[in-house]
C-alpha cells in the first residue's frame, strides 16, 4: 500500500512512521508527506528520509473549501491507499473527509470520546482524572469523533504537568501509530458501516 502522511508541526509521529516503514518487512511505503505550514520541521524529516513532500499553505486560501480542494488534488496525485494524519492541525471539510472515507486515520492525544479538540493534557489535569492516553481513529465528518481503532493509556501521577503528560502520551503515540498503520496495510483493519472491523470481526 501507498501511504501519504499529513503533518503540521514537528513530526515526531511522522518520524516513528518513517522508521517503522523502513523496516524491511513493513507492508507499505510512505510515498509523500504533505503539510500546511512551509516551516514545519516535519517537512525536513521527510526530506532527510528522501520522501517527496508537498506544501499547501492554508494562509494563501480564503476559504476552507479552496484549501481542501488544493490539498486533495496534491494527495490524489500520489494515489494513496491510506492517508495518515500525524499532527495535522486543520479541520477538514465534510467533502474532503468523505473522499477518503475508511482510508484516513488520525491520532488524538486523549482517551476518546473524552477531550476532543485542543489542550487535552491540561484539561485532563484540571478534571483530576487518574488516567489519560492516546487514541487512533478513522476520520469521519465528526471532529475527533470517528470510530476508535486503538488506544494506549498512561497513568496521571501526582506531580504531572501538561508537559510531562504530553511526553508520556507521545511515547505511546510513537509505539501505537506504526502498529495500527501496519494492521491497515496488511488489510486487517477496515471500516464497515462506520464500524471498525479487525480481521473481519466488528
Ligand atoms: C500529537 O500529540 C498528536 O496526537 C496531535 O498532534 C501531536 C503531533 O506531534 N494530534 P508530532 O508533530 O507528531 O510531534
Amino acid at each position: 500500500p501507498r501511504i501519504v502522511v499529513l503533518v503540521s508541526g514537528s513530526g515526531t509521529n511522522l518520524q516513528a512512521l518513517i522508521d517503522a516503514t523502513r523496516e524491511r518487512e513493513f507492508p507499505g511505503d510512505i510515498v509523500a508527506v504533505g503539510c500546511n505550514r512551509p516551516d514545519a520541521f516535519g517537512l525536513e524529516r521527510a526530506k532527510q528520509a528522501g520522501i517527496e513532500t508537498f506544501t499547501v499553505d492554508h494562509t494563501r486560501f480564503d476559504s476552507r473549501e479552496g484549501f481542501d480542494a488544493a490539498l486533495r488534488a496534491e494527495i490524489v496525485r500520489h494515489s494513496p491507499d491510506v492517508v495518515v494524519l500525524a499532527g495535522f492541525m486543520r479541520i477538514l471539510t465534510a467533502d474532503f473527509v468523505r473522499a477518503f472515507h475508511g482510508l484516513m486515520l488520525n491520532i488524538h492525544p486523549s482517551l476518546l470520546p473524552h477531550y476532543t479538540g485542543l489542550n487535552t493534557h491540561q484539561r485532563v489535569l484540571d478534571a483530576g482524572d487518574s488516567k489519560h492516553g492516546v487514541s487512533i481513529h478513522f476520520v469521519t465528518e465528526d471532529l475527533d469523533g470517528g470510530p476508535v481503532i486503538a488506544q494506549a493509556e498512561v497513568p496521571v501521577e501526582s506531580g504531572d504537568s501538561a508537559a510531562s503528560l504530553a511526553r508520556k502520551v507521545q511515547e505511546k503515540e510513537h509505539l501505537l501509530y506504526p502498529i495500527v498503520l501496519r494492521w491497515f496495510c496488511e488489510g486487517r483493519l477496515r471500516l464497515v458501516d462506520d464500524q471498525v472491523c479487525f480481521d473481519g470481526q466488528p
